[in-house]
C-alpha cells in the first residue's frame, strides 16, 4: 500500500479508502486481514439469507463508541446474525452484552459467531419480541443499539426508559433510510416505517431528558444521551 504522501489532493476517494483502511485500533492492525475475512463471511451470509446488515464503517462507529465509553451493560435490539453485535462486544471488558431478537435462527448464528471469536466475553442472545422481553430484565442498560423494526422504534425507546442508567447513551440505525424521510413523496409499503422513525426522532429531540446527535453515517446514525432527572 502507498505511504500517505504520495497520494495528489485529487485522490480524495482514494485517499479515504486509505484512511479507512487504516483506521482501526492499533492491536488489530496485523490482524486486519484476518478480520476482514471473517467479517466477510458473515456479510456474505447476510446478503444470502437476506438479513439486513449494517455496514462496516456503521460497525466501526459502535466499535470507537463502546471504545471511549467503556459501557458496562450494553442492549441490541435485533441482533440479526451477530455481525454489528461484533463491533459492540469487541472492545467491552468487564461489562456485559444482551442481544435480542424475534428470529430463532439469526440468534443462533449470532450467539455461535460471537461465542467462537470472543470466548472471554460476557454476553447472552435472547429470542423473542424486544417490547415484551426488555421489562423483563432485571438490569438496566448504559448503552443501546436499535436496529429493529423502524415502525417499532418510537415504542422502543419508551420501552427503555425505566431500563436506562442516566446518562445512558442510545445509538439508533435507519434513522435516514435510504434518504427516504427526506423525501416528499412516500411509497405506501415504507409508510409505517417513515412514520416510525420520524415519530423517533421527534421524541429524542423533544424531550428534556435526551439530547441527541445525528451522524451521516451508513443510512443515518442518532446518538442520544439520556439524563435522568
Ligand atoms: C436490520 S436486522 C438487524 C441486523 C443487525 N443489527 C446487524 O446489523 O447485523 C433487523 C432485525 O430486527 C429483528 N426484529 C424486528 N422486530 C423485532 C422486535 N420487535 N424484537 C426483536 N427483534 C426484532 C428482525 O428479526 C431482524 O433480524
Amino acid at each position: 500500500m502507498k505511504n500517505i504522501q504520495e497520494f495528489k489532493i485529487t485522490q480524495i476517494k482514494e485517499l479515504r479508502a486509505y484512511l479507512k483502511e487504516k483506521s482501526m485500533p492499533a492491536g488489530l492492525k496485523k490482524n486486519a486481514a484476518l478480520e476482514k475475512k471473517l467479517l466477510a463471511g458473515l456479510q456474505k451470509e447476510a446478503a444470502f439469507k437476506k438479513i439486513p446488515i449494517i455496514d462496516v464503517t456503521t460497525g466501526r462507529f459502535l466499535e470507537l463508541i463502546c471504545l471511549l465509553t467503556g459501557p458496562k451493560n450494553i442492549l441490541e435490539i435485533g441482533c440479526g446474525n451477530g455481525f454489528s453485535s461484533y463491533f459492540l462486544i469487541k472492545n467491552l471488558k468487564d461489562g456485559y452484552y444482551t442481544g435480542i431478537d424475534l428470529n430463532q435462527d439469526r440468534v443462533k448464528r449470532a450467539e455461535r459467531f460471537i461465542r467462537s471469536k470472543f470466548p472471554k466475553k460476557q454476553f447472552k442472545f435472547l429470542t423473542g419480541n424486544a417490547l415484551k422481553l426488555i421489562p423483563e430484565l432485571q438490569y438496566n442498560f448504559d448503552l443501546v443499539f436499535i436496529d429493529a423494526a423502524k415502525y417499532e422504534y418510537p415504542q422502543y425507546i419508551k420501552t427503555l426508559e425505566n431500563k436506562l442508567e442516566s446518562g445512558a447513551l442510545i445509538i439508533a440505525d435507519n434513522i435516514f433510510y435510504k434518504n427516504k424521510i427526506f423525501k416528499r413523496e412516500t411509497v405506501r409499503h415504507d409508510l409505517n416505517s417513515i412514520k416510525g422513525i420520524k415519530e423517533y426522532i421527534r421524541y429524542i429531540t423533544d424531550s428534556d431528558d435526551f439530547s441527541s446527535y445525528f451522524f451521516d453515517i451508513g443510512d443515518g446514525i442518532s446518538v442520544t444521551k439520556f439524563i435522568k432527572k
